[in-house]
């Protein structure tokens, strides 16, 4: 069966009251019209085509060569918007999903099973509704007396009494490909917007003696049409429950779901413990049985097995089995942490590889640096990397013992073995199993304490 799909994005939403066109807007971390692009994905779907408009450019930019583009220029409504596909699908046989890209939670599933239902019953339009409390903003689906449906009808258009109706269109739907064209063109614009509504067509098809079916969803979620901040906001806490929920359904346990923010592509392995104020972002991937938290955020990272990080922000670093971090560490870009590697409390690393069993326990900055195995650095050492024109690299070779205080001025390198005595600053190379000393010689003047005191005093009782 040949897939296609037309993704509605060129509206402007005014309702946003936003700079960034409106499915743009991240919902979990991914712009909405990403959420609905990936799902489609997921299917196999021949083409997807995305109708731009505001915006098109961002919209293209973002998206890329996940989709194809049609055009539209005015926007005129969701029907006309469809129109604009017209000239690359209007040949081609088969279905057509059809999704809007401010409704971000609509899941594979259920689009799986609408067109199973629009497959078996031989409909010309399957639409994806559900049943809502408060149904208010949304197209009422309108059902005959035999229970079939008639029409939509949208919220400007309804009488009081068609208000009534809880069932509502989620703006999700499975044409026919060819009907869905040939409706099309008889759609006018008159109503409440004067807009051209996709929705019209179902009249259409119902007055043509062609079924018409709908597909109720259970989990209302899945109509969540996102027109201002305060939808937003809601299918921000809706995807996030459903997201954390899957993780702890695959092995996760998070102790306080309602403050775990876990972004649509994160993965996580199992046995894994997720503790209150974690947040994790973008394509980070955590293993096995990692304590992760409390308070930490950790972007586009890859975590590897058995790892704790406390109350620590990591951004595209790399931390291999059983190295802990925290609390208190900074783990910036490039940073690769090998095996067993701790980074203690107050600790920045900085495109940096610190190889297995290596400890940079407290207090350090660590950037541009080749770190062997178990180097130990030392309290508050730190590199100095920078000369206000170039960042130089440091290297030290394994079994190295960096004291505390030190300052690495680099570009230098410390062998293997060597050993740099507290409070040196090293601005020459150290080679393998040398001890190095730099820094001044301390002088102990007997008695000269109370000498010291008694000359300041003086000075204060003279002013
Ligand atoms: C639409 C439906 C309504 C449904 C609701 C579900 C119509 C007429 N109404 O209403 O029945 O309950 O969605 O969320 O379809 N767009 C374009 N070009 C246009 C107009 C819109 O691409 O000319 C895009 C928008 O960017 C948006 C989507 O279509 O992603 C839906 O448009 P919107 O104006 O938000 O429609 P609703 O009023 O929410
Ligand atoms: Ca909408």
């Amino acid at each position: 069966m040949n897939i296609m799909a037309i993704v509605l994005a060129a509206g402007q939403g005014k309702r946003m009251k936003s700079k960034l066109y409106k499915v743009l807007h991240p919902v979990c971390g991914k712009p909405m019209v990403g959420h609905v692009v990936d799902t489609l994905h997921r299917i196999q779907t021949s083409r997807i085509i995305v109708v731009v408009g505001h915006g098109a450019e961002a919209v293209q930019a973002y998206l890329g060569d996940r989709a194809e583009y049609a055009l539209q220029q005015p926007q005129l409504g969701t029907g006309h918007a469809v129109l604009q596909a017209k000239d690359l699908l209007a040949n081609e046989d088969g279905i057509t999903l059809v999704l809007y890209g401010d409704t971000p939670l609509v899941k594979e599933e259920t689009l799986r099973r609408m067109m199973e239902l629009h497959r078996q019953t031989g409909a010309a339009a399957t639409i994806l509704t559900a049943m809502l409390d408060e149904p208010f903003g949304y197209g009422r689906v309108i059902r005959n007396e035999a229970g079939g449906v008639a029409r939509i009808v949208e919220q400007k258009d309804c009488t009081e009494e068609e208000a009534q109706v809880k069932e509502t269109n989620t703006g999700t739907y499975c044409f026919s490909n060819r009907r869905l064209f040939e409706a099309l063109s008889q759609v006018t614009n008159n109503n409440a917007q004067q807009e051209y509504y996709l929705t019209d067509v179902i009249g259409i098809f119902v007055a043509q003696g062609e079924k018409v079916q709908a597909y109720c969803t259970d989990d209302v979620t899945e109509s969540t049409g996102v027109n201002d901040r305060v939808a937003l906001s809601e299918a921000e806490q809706q995807l996030r429950a459903r997201i954390n929920r899957n993780h702890m359904l695959n092995g996760v346990t998070i102790i306080d779901p309602a403050n775990t923010y876990i972004e649509a592509d994160v993965q996580i392995g199992p046995d894994t413990v997720l503790l209150p104020g974690t947040i994790l972002r973008g394509t980070t991937t955590i293993g096995e049985n990692c304590k992760i938290g409390p308070q930490t955020e950790i972007t586009d990272s890859t975590v590897r097995d058995d790892v704790t990080i406390r109350q620590s922000v990591l951004l595209e670093a790399t931390v291999d089995e059983h190295a802990s971090v925290g609390p208190f560490a900074y783990l910036r870009p490039g940073a690769k942490l090998g095996q067993h590697v701790k980074v203690g409390d107050f600790v920045e690393i900085k495109n940096a590889t610190l190889d297995e069993g290596t400890k940079v326990s407290h207090l350090s900055y660590v950037g541009d640096a080749v770190v062997g195995k178990n180097v130990n650095i030392g309290c508050g050492a730190i590199t100095v990397n920078y000369d206000g024109f170039n960042k130089n690299l440091t290297e030290i070779g394994d079994d190295a013992f960096i004291g505390s205080n030190v300052n690495l001025i680099a570009p230098v390198k410390v062998g293997s073995g060597a050993y740099v005595v507290a409070g040196s600053t090293i601005t020459y190379n150290v080679e393998a199993n040398d001890l190095a000393i730099a820094r001044e010689r301390q002088t102990n003047k007997a008695g000269y304490a109370d000498k010291i005191r008694n000359r300041m005093k003086a000075a204060k009782d003279r002013k």
